[in-house]
């Protein structure tokens, strides 16, 4: 008998490693005439440590965190841009460990605001789903990503794009496709920490929401609404919303001569509920040899095979996006009969059974 023994060592390593580190090494600013924006910097580690400017006092200043319970012990500032001269420049925040004597440095970078533009997970809104968020994030010169835009007030408008053809763009003057929606009203979200000012006094920051209120093509447009930057172009984002749409037979096999039903059904909320179509919503059939279709009701005409494609009279460009179906126009290979529910011929004196017949 073989007896195997395992030995495991736990090595407990023991963290005598004792360097800390800041939230960020490093911090780009930006810089207003009128706007004094803080960035809170933090040593991630708890511990006590004394903060100070050791250059650029005139570009920066260093505040206490109130309501701060242990005052002697702090580990983190708030870091405020003071200067008002646009150009780059560099101040430098150190923090010394009180116990340990240990320097830990932040470089502030503060330089002025060159672009702008909207970070998006999607620009494709649903109907009847949780508002989106959008948020901004601005750039100096260089293209490096200011670290906070906590505190600066965009102004945000809703507008709508514009159709190739006039008539329809008339039309969709005054319709509007999305909605602002603050983040307290929203059952979805909580409201961003950097944003609280703003959604109490009804202004914008760099970070709202939007839902889409009907299906449709829409668009957004931000300003930098400051005099100093008067010069940076607005930024626009076309958003589309979409009902959540589903065609139903997806896949339907006919033969010459059939005719097909198909149904529209939107999601709403997890339900489906049945979409009349009309002049707003309307099937139409890739190849028109192969079938004809006229609201709903398909006409089997060749062999082949086609994709019905559902449109939505609101949307610009809306034949990409509209789910889809596929039609195909076959001659019967072979005919079965079978016995519902086993299909199965062997049966029982006085069971009823359904005869189906499958082509
Ligand atoms: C930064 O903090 C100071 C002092 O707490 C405050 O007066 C100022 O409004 C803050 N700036 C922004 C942009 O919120
Ligand atoms: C359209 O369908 C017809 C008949 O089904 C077929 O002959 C033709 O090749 C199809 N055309 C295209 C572009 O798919």
């Amino acid at each position: 008998m073989k007896i195997l023994l395992l030995v495991v060592a736990f090595a407990n390593a023991l963290t005598l490693c004792s360097s800390f580190k800041f939230n960020k090494p490093r911090i780009l600013l930006p810089i207003f005439n009128d706007i004094r924006v803080n960035f809170t910097l933090q040593v991630l580690e708890k511990g006590c440590f004394n903060f100070r400017v050791s250059s650029g006092q005139d570009l920066i200043q260093l505040n206490r965190i109130e309501n701060n319970e242990n005052e002697e012990c702090v580990n983190k500032v708030i870091v405020t841009a003071i200067t008002k001269e646009k150009i780059r420049s560099t101040g430098v925040v150190l923090a010394e460990h009180i116990q340990t004597a240990e320097i830990l440095r932040c470089d502030v970078i503060l330089d002025v605001i060159d672009t702008f533009n909207v970070h998006t997970t999607t620009r494709e809104l649903f109907l009847e789903e949780a508002p989106e968020t959008f948020e901004l994030k601005a750039q100096d010169a260089n293209g490096n990503d200011f670290t906070t835009l906590e505190g600066i007030e965009f102004s945000w408008k809703l507008g709508s794009q514009t159709k190739d053809t006039k008539s329809s763009s008339e039309k969709n003057n005054n319709f509007q496709v999305l909605r602002f929606v603050t983040f307290s009203e929203s059952k979805f979200h909580q409201v961003p920490k950097e944003v609280e000012k703003f959604e109490t006094t009804g202004r914008k920051g760099h970070i709202i929401l939007l839902e889409g209120i009907n299906s449709g093509s829409g668009k957004v447009i931000v300003k930098l609404p400051f005099e100093e930057y008067r010069e940076i172009p607005q930024v626009e984002v076309d958003i589309t919303v979409l009902a959540n749409l589903l065609i139903d037979p997806v896949d339907v096999n006919c033969l010459v001569g059939d005719t097909v039903n198909f149904q529209v059904l939107q999601l709403k909320q997890g339900k489906l509920e049945k979409i009349i179509l009309g002049p707003q919503y309307y099937l139409e059939i890739e190849n028109k040899s192969c079938a004809s279709i006229v609201e709903g009701k398909a006409l089997c005409l060749e062999l082949g095979s086609s994709l019905v494609t559902l449109h939505d009279q609101n949307l610009v460009e809306s034949s990409s996006r509209g789910p889809k179906a596929r039609i195909t126009v076959s001659l019967a290979d072979r005919i079965a009969i079978n016995l519902l529910p086993f299909y199965n011929w062997m049966t029982i004196v006085n069971e009823k059974h359904e005869i189906v017949f499958d082509l």
